[in-house]
């Protein structure tokens, strides 16, 4: 159990104490074999925010899945997210804890929309239930937990899809096939940005939060009393359960520009500038953030932006017609896209070719098909890829926490091995400066490089930083659990 916060009476810890204690990890019962050709998949939603709800309304459509549990730990968020199914005549079987729906023999597949430090441990325990598993993304909170999940999947034989949706683009895949033609000749670099306006999100005195088990909530995660207002939604900026916008929205687009650019596998390092500028509120995450992701022939710089063009303005900037996606440079031209598929441009811009998409709308679906038909080699987005994407922010996230103040010399000179590193700090500057942020005065941290094992998830250098550095990148990439919520 970690330390209890300074803020917490002694009282109100020990009464959290117990409850984590008392919620040990669950018998599980395994159920039986999922989805065979003629019978619906039953599905269980866990976690209904934003995305629950979203998905919610798309498997209610997807033939051969039944949704028939819900579960969120707030139960306002239950009961409104049950009325909604009830009104279509389902009966969904209702819990505030996780582990009620993992015992249920009558789910077949869960989908895990809960934050992101949830997402491993219950995909794990829903594997080890003999359960299929829909896990969104980022797929973990730490690379060994999604090494564990990958792990979990495969030794139960379940299928474990991450929920990075434009795999299922099909003016992507219609893309991928066609650039790995080599009709652009030789892959030369990279980009992948998202340029997403958010504000600073204020902060409070700490805080429990009501109406809910904010000890479950928390789960694996340290017992942290709350310092911003919203519960909901903001936990993306706090190191203890999310993971910045780089694992939030970043990875959507670094996961399709790996599969586009054909970089597979473990990256070999990653470093990682930026900070938080222009905003004074309790979050922990940088909002203008550079990483680097060394892939053998092929560099990819994952640029984060959250301020606008200009203080005051909503409008973002873009990179060749982009704000959210990714550019693919050969020496022949480049593939730029992401939202809606992606065009091909000549290296003047000229458009050579389309690949219109959809988004990937039929994610679920192929989920439920995989399902069915037990063919875990049929998933679009395997839950490795979703852990080697995963792992890619992670490392840079990392980088990032280790960091320390650089001048821009110094961050340009780190970049260097990515042919539009200079351009880009530059233009990162050119950002700040227009969001009355002076980089002289509040300098980029620059995070050290992180040199993976060889076809492990452990780190074996930490370079430019100091020595303890290297124990404290091994303790991240490990993550810390709670007590009963081990893996
Ligand atoms: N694939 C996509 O395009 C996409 C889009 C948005 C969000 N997401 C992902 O979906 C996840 C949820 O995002 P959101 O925007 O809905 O967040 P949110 O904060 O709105 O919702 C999360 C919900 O999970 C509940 N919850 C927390 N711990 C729980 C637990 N142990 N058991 C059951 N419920 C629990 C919370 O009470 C909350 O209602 C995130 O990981 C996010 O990255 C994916």
């Amino acid at each position: 159990m970690n330390t209890p916060p300074l803020s917490l009476s002694r009282r109100q810890f020990l009464r959290h104490s117990a409850a984590a204690a008392a919620l040990a990890v669950p018998t599980i019962h395994r159920a039986a074999a999922a989805g065979s050709a003629n019978e619906d998949v039953r599905v269980a939603i866990i976690g209904l925010g934003n995305k629950g709800n979203n998905h919610l309304k798309v498997f209610r459509t997807v033939a051969g899945a039944r949704l028939v549990a819900l579960c969120d730990v707030d139960p306002q968020r239950l009961a409104a997210a049950a009325v909604k199914l009830k009104e279509g005549g389902a009966a969904p079987f209702t819990a505030t804890d996780p582990r009620k729906i993992l015992e249920r023999p009558d789910v077949d597949a869960v989908v895990i929309a809960t934050p992101n430090h949830w997402h491993a441990l219950l995909g794990v325990w829903a594997c080890r239930a003999g359960k299929d598993v829909y896990v969104e993304k980022p797929v973990s909170h730490s690379i060994w937990e999604g090494a564990q999940l990958v792990a979990a999947g495969r030794k139960h034989g379940r299928v474990v899809q991450a929920g990075t949706q434009y795999r299922s683009d099909e003016g992507l895949q219609a893309a991928a096939a066609w650039l790995r033609e080599g009709h652009l000749g030789a892959l030369q670099w990279a980009h992948v940005l998202w340029y997403e306006l958010r504000e600073g999100i204020g902060r409070t005195a700490p805080h429990v939060p009501d109406g809910l088990d904010y000890d479950l909530y928390c789960g694996p995660a340290p017992f942290e009393p709350l310092t911003r207002p919203k519960l909901h939604y903001d936990w993306h900026w706090f190191w203890s359960t999310g993971d910045g916008d780089l694992g939030n929205s970043g990875i959507h687009a670094f996961d399709a520009c790996r599969w586009l650019a054909g970089a597979t596998g473990m990256p070999r390092r990653a470093r990682c500038l930026g900070g938080r500028f222009g905003v004074d509120d309790a979050a922990q995450t940088p909002n203008t953030q550079l990483t680097l992701i060394d892939y053998p022939g092929v560099p990819i710089l994952i640029e984060n932006r959250n301020l606008p063009s200009r203080k005051g303005m909503k409008a973002m900037d873009t990179f060749r017609g982009l704000r959210e996606g990714f550019v693919v440079q050969y020496e022949g031209g480049y593939f730029a896209g992401l939202r809606g598929g992606g065009n091909v441009y000549d290296n003047q811009g000229a458009k050579l070719r389309s690949f219109p998409g959809d988004s990937g709308s039929q994610h679920q679906a192929n989920f439920i098909q995989a399902v069915k038909s037990r063919r875990p080699d049929r998933l679009h987005a395997p839950i490795v890829e979703g852990h080697v994407s995963t792992a890619g922010c992670h490392l840079g996230n990392i980088s990032w926490r280790l960091g320390k103040p650089a001048p821009v010399a110094e961050c340009l000179e780190a970049m260097s091995l990515h042919p539009r590193a200079a351009e880009t700090v530059a233009l990162l500057e050119r950002n700040l400066a227009a969001n009355d942020v002076d980089v002289k005065q509040r300098p980029f941290v620059l995070g050290p490089w992180l040199e993976l094992a060889t076809g492990a998830e452990e780190i074996r250098a930490v370079t430019g930083a100091d020595r303890p550095a290297l124990a404290t990148a091994q303790r991240l990439v490990r993550g810390s659990h709670r007590a009963g919520y081990g893996f």
